[in-house]
């Protein structure tokens, strides 16, 4: 089974050295390096030899590298794609995506068949949202809640109410045609109890991961978005559950008090596959 962890998604201003040199020793899954909103634009040019060099002196494991480019109708768009299309990154991350014509804009700017993510920020994006994940290059989803928020004039809930219907209509594109979905950020990078509390949701609504914008709260999400010691041992007893019956010529099991079919032994399969790609980290 192919797959991989997507827990913890740090952005690093692509314009710090000091951020690009720690996210070295930091356990996340994956790093975007920003050249967007966490850069001041008259940091912009520089960073992208700053992020070039970084990438090119390596040291970043088998964390996934995603560069986040300034969207192709500023300025800096097309420049940061020409300065870093051979630097070694795995993923482009375009921003404020709209449409699937945005997505081939970039691949067509990139020319190497490098993977896209779209960041889901906008009005138009959500509502183009299956649209852009059928496009072919395109591999995963970001939720931008900051953007979501300040274009759907909602007010910042605990629970998140008024972002309910972008973040699922997110997940039911990306699920349509097998894309990565990760969710937003946090913006109380101190308050752990809250960051916990964010990710157990966005965790029971379906993402991979969450995105982090600081070192402190990477080790709450790899905990919640990985399977727990419960979960792994239910989904053992559940698979070895599910072959007995099978062996006497039966198709549904029960384990704990609830059936098991073959559709529950698919997740608890997923369940164990990604416990044992995270112990291999
Ligand atoms: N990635 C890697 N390292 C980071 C980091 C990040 N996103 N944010 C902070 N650090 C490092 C700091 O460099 C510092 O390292 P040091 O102690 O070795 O010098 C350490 O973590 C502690 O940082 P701290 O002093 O607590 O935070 P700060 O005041 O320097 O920075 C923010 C706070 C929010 C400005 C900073 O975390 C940040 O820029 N985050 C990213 C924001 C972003 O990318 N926004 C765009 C997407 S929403
Ligand atoms: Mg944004």
């Amino acid at each position: 089974m192919d797959i991989r962890p997507y827990r913890s998604v740090l952005y690093i201003p692509g314009s710090k050295d000091r951020a690009l040199e720690k996210a070295r020793d930091l356990p996340v899954d994956a790093i975007i390096f920003d050249l967007e909103d966490a850069v001041t634009p008259d940091a912009k040019v520089e960073a992208r030899s700053t992020l070039a060099q970084a990438l090119a002196a390596g040291g970043f494991g088998e964390r996934v590298k995603i560069i986040r480019i300034n969207g192709l109708d500023t300025e800096w768009g097309a420049g940061d794609v020409a300065a870093l299309r051979d630097a070694g990154a795995d993923v482009f991350l375009l921003p404020k995506v709209n449409s699937a014509d945005d997505v081939q804009a970039l691949s067509d700017l990139l020319g190497n068949g490098t993977p896209i993510w779209a960041m889901m920020e906008t009005p138009l994006g959500i509502l183009n949202a299956a649209a852009i994940a059928a496009h072919p290059q395109l591999t995963g989803f970001v939720a931008g809640t900051n953007d979501l928020a300040k274009e759907l004039n909602c007010r910042s809930r605990a629970d998140r109410l008024p972002m309910q219907m972008a973040l699922q209509t997110i997940l039911m594109a990306a699920r349509a045609y097998g894309v990565i979905a990760i969710d937003g950020v946090y913006n109380q990078f101190k308050d752990e109890i809250g960051l916990r509390a964010e990710c157990e949701q966005g965790r029971d609504l379906g993402f991979d991961g969450k995105t982090l914008i600081h070192p402190a709260q990477v080790d709450v999400t790899n905990e919640v978005f990985a399977p727990s010691e419960a979960e792994i041992d239910l989904a053992r007893r559940q698979i070895a559950a599910y072959e007995e019956v099978q062996a006497s010529g039966q198709g549904v099991a029960v384990v704990d008090g609830k059936i098991v079919e073959n559709l529950h032994v698919e997740t608890a399969k997923k369940i164990l596959a990604m416990a044992s790609a995270i112990a291999a980290l």
